[in-house]
């Protein structure tokens, strides 16, 4: 169980080595980063929020990016540092970093370990070297299985993401990496489809037709698979994209999904966080330069926080609960808001919905079946009235 005052803190590191091509994320290359007023727009940013947010129990840290293990060790060492004076933590605090699997971060692992990271993501995205040169990867598959081995070594949880529905793979050829993935994963895994997004020089690629994706009906026959072969594994889906071993879920994600509080600090980063009885929506300013300088004027990089009505506090915890294979506890949702959660819903929608089989019939969850998971998007945009 969880208290309601217990959340999360994300740390968003903007910066990365290079820029993959299918990548949308507030990333940015930078030659000759001042780290040093990096890690005190961090520690800034975080004093603000201990004032502000006093009685936050942190239960967990996650620090993505960009790719936050290009940052010092000694850098994430003050961060945390700074979280653990600022609140009380949970005795088994999880600490996040999101790494790439190059050779020059790998060796920084035991530092990182050091500084009080107890659990990796590795971006590891394909075991092929012909698809990761396609993905703009600065590694190739035996870099990613020497990184997933020191992981091991190192840190007693890690995670790694992979990335499908690629240009060409077929059924089995994703079945027999899938399969290869699994015997190196070490009790969660991650496995995103390929998405084209705007912006990107993918998404130029694309319209101009040099490649094309599996299309829908492609895309879920190997979704499908990969529940199978993950099921088999013992690394079920408990989120549409993330698989675990019982209790090896990403605490710091299901505090996402579950739509409890969380402190967004660093570019871009996102907050959601109950203060005087009002839940506040935040967003940090996006261009990393713009950011530091806003921290270093007002001790935080956030644009003016707006406070989130009711009726929009209780659709963000559907769409986020939503992809949840538990889904939404109704009890809880009830306890929260006073209402259920299926009023937000049309109802003559909700009823076809649960005929023809996308919502589970469960009198205490709210959930979507596979099949429903795989329309999350568009049968949010059915269901919901607003
Ligand atoms: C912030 S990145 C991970 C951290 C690290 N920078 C890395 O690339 O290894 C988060 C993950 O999102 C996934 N991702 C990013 N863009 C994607 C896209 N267009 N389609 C599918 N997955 C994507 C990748 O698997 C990536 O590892
Ligand atoms: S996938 Fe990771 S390394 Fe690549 S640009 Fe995005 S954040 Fe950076």
């Amino acid at each position: 169980m969880f208290s309601e005052r217990q959340g999360g803190v994300y740390i968003h590191w903007p910066f990365c080595a290079a820029k993959c091509p299918y990548c949308d994320f507030n990333s940015h290359v930078r030659e000759g980063i001042d780290e040093e007023s990096w890690a005190q727009a961090y520690e800034r940013a975080l004093d603000y929020y201990a004032e502000l947010l006093p009685q936050l129990e942190v239960v967990s840290v996650f620090f993505g990016g960009g790719t936050p293990s290009l940052m010092g060790p000694k850098t994430a060492e003050r961060i945390i540092k700074k979280i653990r004076y600022g609140w009380r933590c949970a005795d088994d605090l999880e600490i996040t970093l999101e790494a790439n699997p190059t050779s020059v971060e790998i060796q920084k692992f035991k530092d990182f370990r050091k500084a009080g990271v107890n659990r990796v993501s590795l971006g590891i995205q394909a075991l092929s070297d012909d698809d990761l040169r396609f993905l703009g990867r600065e590694h190739d598959a035996g870099e990613a299985l020497r990184a997933l081995d020191t992981a091991g070594q190192v840190f007693d949880r890690y995670s790694f993401d992979l990335i499908y529905a690629r240009p060409g793979q077929t059924h089995d050829a994703w079945a027999d990496e899938l399969e290869k993935a699994l015997k190196f994963a070490h009790g969660h895994i991650s496995l995103y489809q390929l998405t084209i997004e705007r912006s990107t020089p993918f998404y130029i690629r694309h319209q101009r037709g040099e490649f094309s994706i599996p299309d829908d009906v492609a895309g879920a026959e190997l979704f499908n698979l990969t529940q199978e072969i993950t099921e088999g594994a013992g690394l079920p889906l408990y989120e549409v994209s993330n698989h675990a071993a019982a209790g090896q879920e990403c605490r710091h994600n299901l505090i996402y999904w579950r739509y409890q509080d969380y402190i967004g600090i660093g570019p871009g980063a996102h907050g959601r966080y109950t203060h005087n009885g009002y839940k506040y929506a935040s967003r940090d300013h996006s261009a990393p330069e713009v950011w530091l300088e806003r921290v270093r004027d007002n001790g935080y990089g956030a644009h003016e926080p707006q406070d989130v009505s009711i009726e929009t506090q209780k659709e963000e915890a559907v769409m986020v609960g939503l992809r949840l294979k538990d889904g939404i506890s109704i009890e809880r949702f009830r306890n929260t808001f006073g209402s259920d959660p299926r009023d937000l819903f049309i109802y003559e929608r909700f009823e076809m919905a649960l005929h023809e089989g996308w919502i589970r019939r469960n009198e205490k969850n709210l959930a979507l079946s596979q099949e429903g998971m795989l329309l999350l998007n568009s049968l949010l945009g059915y269901l919901l009235k607003a």
